[in-house]
């Protein structure tokens, strides 16, 4: 397919690469750019080809949040009628995983998309921010949120509240990133990351997935029960045998999804 403000490459070994090119705008997300995610996460939702995707942007920025221009336009009626609402929740629902390669700036809705991936990692030059304060409004798809959740009240209260960005480093040393990357290896990392993922058992991987999700938002004897619920399941898969048998035999195991 033809994308105007994203440039997907093939799937290889199971993995999808997704770049978000509005370079002329440090890739600001607009409408078009979100409703283009969500069909790519549509196609590769039903694809058993697409095993993992890795978002990135440019070495420039990942994202220098929603796109200003197009905010400004819209009201509060506007605003309640906002289709991206339902393009956010595509990426909240897509059930492989996502896996974002930062390099440097990703601020507000920029920041809140790499926190819908499931692994984040950056480029030591990569800064995270949510500079809505300073527009006069504040973070509305999940940086109140999800930042708390990943970096806690302090530093989030922090950086919501003055607008100031963090450097790679602080986000490693909070957990908002899992590695800091040399930035020209930034997807490469990211790209070997995906492809050892993708040659696990994909059911597996996205109960896992799942699992994970699900104790970010409950409470722990839920949580555990969520989990022995998935782990139980696993029980009836042909990958379960594989895996267990591929070690028995010393040698790899080749999964099927079944
Ligand atoms: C639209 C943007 C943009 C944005 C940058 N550009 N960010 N356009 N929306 N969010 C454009 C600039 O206007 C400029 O276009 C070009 O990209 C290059 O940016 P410069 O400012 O010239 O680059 P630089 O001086 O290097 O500064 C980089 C920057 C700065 C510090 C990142 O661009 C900046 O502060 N951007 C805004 C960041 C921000 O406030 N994000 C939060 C948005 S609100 P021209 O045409 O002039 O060359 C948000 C709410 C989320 O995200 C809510 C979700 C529901």
């Amino acid at each position: 397919k033809n994308y105007q403000s994203l440039v997907v490459h093939q799937a290889e070994s199971g993995v999808q690469l997704v770049q978000l090119n509005r370079p002329e705008a440090l890739n600001a997300l607009t409408t078009e750019l979100l409703a283009e995610l969500y069909d790519v996460m549509d196609v590769a939702e039903a694809s058993d080809d697409i095993r993992v995707l890795v978002l990135t942007g440019s070495s420039k920025a990942f994202a220098a949040g929603a796109d200003i221009n197009e905010m400004a336009e819209r009201d509060l009626v506007g605003m309640l009628n906002d289709p991206r609402q339902q393009y956010w929740q595509r990426i909240t629902r897509f059930s492989k995983p996502v896996i974002a390669a930062i390099n440097g700036y990703c601020l507000g809705g920029g920041c809140e998309l790499a926190m819908h991936a499931d692994i984040l990692i950056a480029g030591r030059d990569a800064q995270f921010g949510q500079p809505e304060i300073n527009l006069g409004i504040m973070p509305g798809a999940g940086g109140t949120q999800r930042l708390l959740r990943a970096v806690g009240k302090s530093l989030t209260m922090q950086m919501v509240l003055t607008g100031q960005p963090i450097n790679a480093q602080q986000a490693k040393d909070a957990g908002l990133i899992s590695e800091i990357t040399q930035p020209e290896l930034t997807v490469t990392r990211a790209l070997a990351l995906a492809k050892v993922i993708a040659s696990k058992g994909s059911l597996a991987v996205r109960l896992a997935k799942e699992s994970i999700l699900k104790g970010m938002d409950t409470d722990l004897a839920t949580g555990l029960r969520f989990e022995r619920h998935a782990f139980t399941v696993l029980a009836g898969t042909e990958d379960r045998k594989e895996g267990i048998m591929a070690f028995k035999e010393k040698r790899q195991p080749n999964f099927s999804g079944r």
